[in-house]
């Protein structure tokens, strides 16, 4: 299978404090994982330097066999635009657009916004009657999903998740984890979700981020 991400060696820290030396990891198409750990073992780091917004001190960041930790921000920039989505705890949508058109927001930076595009992965999340609503109007779920149809709208080959639920009750956050699992598997998109809370990724295979190492989770 062909690997999506892969980071060899990764090795950062912040000033005065080593988070990472020596990190392995890899994904392959479609995969999804979790990385577990505690909040503050350094699970956003990790999702940071696999989404190229961090560059490592050691070590390197894959994306479809790309080194691209080693490349011009500018470079790595103009290919994840293609090759990754990312959804976060907040949503951060825009206040004065609809869900639709949050959704589609891809569609505009790239330049051939797709409207049924946007609208039918809003509909495979239960959105079609919230489409036309403005976040404020939304609930919290709702708000995460728009942000799953966002992230998804541009056919990335990973999706990078950090908390998404995070702020979400327990009931909600399952509903968003598994409509997102959902349709990252039926988009094809490799997943990495990273997370604090154990019960909700139970049995769900991945890695346990723990002093600075990552242990594979029996799945
Ligand atoms: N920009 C930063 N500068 C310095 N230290 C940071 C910065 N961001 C996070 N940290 C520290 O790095 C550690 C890991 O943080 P983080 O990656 O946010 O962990 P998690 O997402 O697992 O809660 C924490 O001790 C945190 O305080
Ligand atoms: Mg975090």
């Amino acid at each position: 299978m062909a690997s999506v991400l892969r980071a060899e060696g990764l090795t950062f820290s912040y000033p005065g404090l080593p988070l990472f030396s020596g990190l392995d990891l890899e994904i392959e198409e479609g995969q999804a994982r979790v990385l577990l750990g505690p909040s503050g073992s350094g699970k956003t780091t990790l999702v940071h330097l696999l989404a190229g917004i961090l560059t490592p001190s050691g070590g390197t960041v894959f994306w479809e066999g790309q080194p691209v930790s080693r490349w011009p921000e500018e470079r790595r920039v103009r290919l994840r635009r293609r090759f990754l989505g990312l959804v976060f705890q907040h949503h951060y949508l825009l206040p004065e657009l609809t869900a639709l058109e949050n959704a589609m927001l891809a569609g505009w930076i790239l330049g051939r916004p797709d409207a049924e595009r946007a609208r039918s992965l809003l509909g495979r999340l239960g959105l079609a009657e919230r489409a036309h609503l403005k976040p404020e109007a939304l609930s919290g779920g709702e708000r995460q999903r728009v942000a799953v149809a966002r992230a998804l709208y541009a056919r990335p080959r990973l999706l990078l998740a950090d908390e998404p639920t995070g702020s979400l009750d327990p009931a909600n956050a399952r509903a968003v984890l598994e409509a997102l699992l959902r349709l990252a598997r039926e988009e094809g998109a490799a997943v990495l979700l990273a997370t604090h809370d154990e019960r909700l990724v139970e049995g769900l295979p991945g890695w346990r981020l723990l002093d600075g190492r990552l242990v594979s989770l029996d799945a």
